[in-house]
């Protein structure tokens, strides 16, 4: 994942401008869940403002886990810098299936990151594993691979969709034209181009999991609105489904 390494500025902006989208995460979800006395599990956790923000609602212990070394030593840094958060707190860098087998989480919350999990499947069955029974996943995420910007500014399209549109042999020779590393796949990228059908697959029919709250293509903007009245038509809705924000329970 050396490729978020570069793209994410390690920064005290980038940390604000997360920061600040914290309540619309949790708008999208239908409310902020009580995290009172609980132990949480943010998983891509980035620069950590999340566990912050969940540290502060009050849960007992809260566990971020990123595989990208510079976030997680940002977010340490952080965690310095606020001396009364570092006996709830704690940040890790790797994979949740090498962390601490025995760890169960009451709530997993995951913002913006299910796109870019390459081994989605493993790691989706940990997530499930480390929820304690009616432990509740919160996931928002997006743009999802077929919407017309699901390239994520990576694929450097100049028309909407145009990821989607060229075979892959002949978009990887398109990006590489732009770095200076050389991409022998799109995972290499940071994008595991799942498709709204691959999570309804694995999130809304996981027999493991009960379904609490599920929407596509959540945006109040009117260009979001219009997408999810275009995604109504069957044949369209891969295509005009933009993002997608799901609370499910462990059964
Ligand atoms: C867009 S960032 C997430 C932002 C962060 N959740 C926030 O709310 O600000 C996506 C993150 O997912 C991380 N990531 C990708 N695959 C992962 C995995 N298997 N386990 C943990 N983190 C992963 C990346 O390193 C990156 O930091």
């Amino acid at each position: 994942m050396n490729f978020f390494k570069k793209q994410i500025d390690d920064s005290e902006s980038w940390y604000e401008k997360r920061r600040r989208g914290i309540p619309l995460f949790w708008k999208r979800l239908g409310g902020i869940p009580s995290f009172n006395g609980l132990t949480v599990l943010d998983l891509g956790c980035d620069n950590g403002n999340m566990c912050f923000f969940i540290a502060k609602q009050g849960a007992k212990r809260v566990i971020g886990i990123d595989i990208n070394a510079g976030s997680i030593s940002f977010a340490k840094k952080k965690l310095e810098e606020q001396p009364k958060f570092k006996d709830k707190i704690e940040f890790i860098c790797g994979e949740l299936q090498k962390y601490n087998p025995g760890m169960k989480f009451d709530i997993i919350v995951s913002r913006d990151t299910f796109e870019h999990i390459i081994n989605f499947n493993d790691v989706l069955n940990e997530v499930v594993r480390r929820l304690k029974p009616k432990g509740r996943l919160y996931v928002g995420f997006g743009p999802l691979w077929n919407s017309p910007y699901g390239g994520h500014g990576r694929m450097k399209m100049p028309i909407p969709w145009g990821h989607v549109l060229l075979p892959e042999k002949v978009l990887l020779k398109w990006v590489n034209l732009f770095y200076s590393k050389k991409f022998d796949s799109i995972e290499e990228m940071g994008l595991n181009r799942l498709a709204l059908r691959d999570y309804e697959r694995l999130l809304l029919k996981n027999p493991s999991l009960k379904t609490i709250y599920w929407k596509v293509n959540h945006g109040d903007r009117f260009l979001s609105r219009l997408f999810a009245k275009i995604a109504r038509i069957p044949l369209l809705r891969e295509y005009f489904s933009h993002d997608l924000y799901a609370v499910l329970e462990k059964k």
